[in-house]
């Protein structure tokens, strides 16, 4: 009470207000304490002026739970070879200043929980970024809403968030069940999976049967795609994922995934089949350290075209494994590069003179022709990165 009255200044008065308003929207009995907050809306590209001015504003307060960030516009050591421009740096660079002022870690990715930011099974956490959300409610079991950039800031500032959604036992069943009719290999069949499904399902709660041992990339892939084709924030899978052990399935509709599906969302994710391609980008969600091994992979002894660039996103903590591991050096050596703290949505690629895109991700198939004005080719990622040593499709 003394919080929302003003006691303790004006930011923390406003992230309470945000909280209690949210959570009269959606009828919350309480606030709840919150483990760990990570933060959208962090990009130049997609917050603008008017974004920076309210950080800054808020900046004059620090948060009380660990706190992370989503990617930013840009790499923030090698944003030069990227070719952003000193301008969109700068901006870039007075987002990131703001955060740091509040305490938050600048571990700026959508896959913190691969680099030591990651919550335990049953834990409640206030994160934004949508592909992460769904990864940390499905695989991890941790329970969060799909905050927005404010939200999340507000709970990271007050250390709560709003007993409402997710963090509810009744809200986490299934609400639909999805029998697969074949086996899925490639992190992007289960990519054109989640699309396909997450247009079905909206924000409901995919219950999956039939995934035979997938890897956490495909999980990985999995949640990105249902949480930007529908607003998924949680999905189970029978005999993977830790809550669907406990689960009663029935009384639900059950619909089947089909071989001629999965080509059909493949097909459907690609806005052309030919032609030159001017960037392959992997790493959406950031690249984990067995994507970099693959990639690292399918470029050693090969050389990207020309006309071509092969850009694989990761986070910071994931490229110095990768930079141990030998991997950094074979992608770096076939002429590929490597960034941090940024993504292909989220950077202005389309500043950056790139019209032909290949991807191995729904999600950035999904967002890429309007985000950044491409056209996008989506396949695997033994296909992506043979578009790059040949430079066309
Ligand atoms: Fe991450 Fe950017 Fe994709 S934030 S999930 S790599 S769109």
């Amino acid at each position: 009470m003394a919080i929302l009255r003003g006691d303790n200044g004006p930011v923390k008065q406003k992230a309470m207000q945000i909280l209690v308003a949210l959570g009269e929207i959606f009828d919350a009995d309480k606030l709840i304490d919150v483990e760990s907050a990570q933060i959208s809306g962090v990009s130049y590209k997609t917050i603008g002026d008017t974004g920076l001015q309210w950080v800054e504003s808020m900046s004059t307060e620090k948060v009380v739970i660990p706190t992370t960030l989503n990617p930013t516009g840009m790499d923030l050591h090698l944003w030069r070879q990227m070719g952003i421009s000193h301008e969109f740096a700068a901006k870039q660079i007075q987002i990131i200043n703001a955060y740091s002022r509040f305490g938050v870690k600048s571990l700026c990715s959508c896959t913190p929980y691969l680099s030591g930011h990651s919550p335990k099974f049953k834990d409640h956490i206030a994160w934004a970024e949508s592909s992460a959300v769904c990864y940390a409610n499905s695989v991890l079991g941790a329970r969060t809403n799909r905050e927005g950039g404010p939200s999340a800031l507000a709970s990271a500032l007050i250390g709560k968030t709003a007993n409402y959604g997710y963090h509810l036992d009744e809200n986490r069943k299934p609400t639909l069940c999805v029998d697969l009719d074949i086996h899925l290999h490639a992190e992007s069949d289960f990519s054109a999976l989640g699309v396909s499904i997450g247009k079905k399902v909206n924000n409901g709660v995919p219950y999956f049967t039939g995934i035979e041992n997938p890897s956490a990339d495909s999980l990985k892939s999995l949640a990105a795609s249902l949480a930007a084709s529908g607003g998924v924030a949680l999905y189970h899978v029978e005999g993977v994922t830790p809550e669907a052990y406990s689960l009663q399935v029935g009384g639900i509709e059950t619909i089947n995934f089909t071989s001629d599906e999965l080509v059909s969302s493949y097909d459907a994710l690609s806005t052309f089949q030919s032609g030159a391609v001017d960037l392959v980008a992997i790493g959406c969600p950031h690249a984990s350290l067995s994507e970099m091994k693959k990639v690292a992979a399918l470029a050693k002894g090969k050389k990207v075209a020309n006309n071509t660039k092969l850009w694989v996103f990761t986070s910071a903590g994931v490229k110095l494994m990768a930079e141990r591991f030998g991997y950094l050096k074979d992608i770096i050596k076939a002429g590929g590069e490597v960034y941090t703290d940024c993504c292909m949505v989220v950077a202005p690629i389309e500043q950056l003179g790139f019209k032909t895109m290949a991807v191995n991700s729904g999600k950035a198939a999904i967002y890429s022709p309007s985000a950044s004005k491409v056209e996008v080719i989506f396949g695997t990622t033994g296909r992506c990165v043979d578009i790059a040593m040949k430079g066309f499709a």
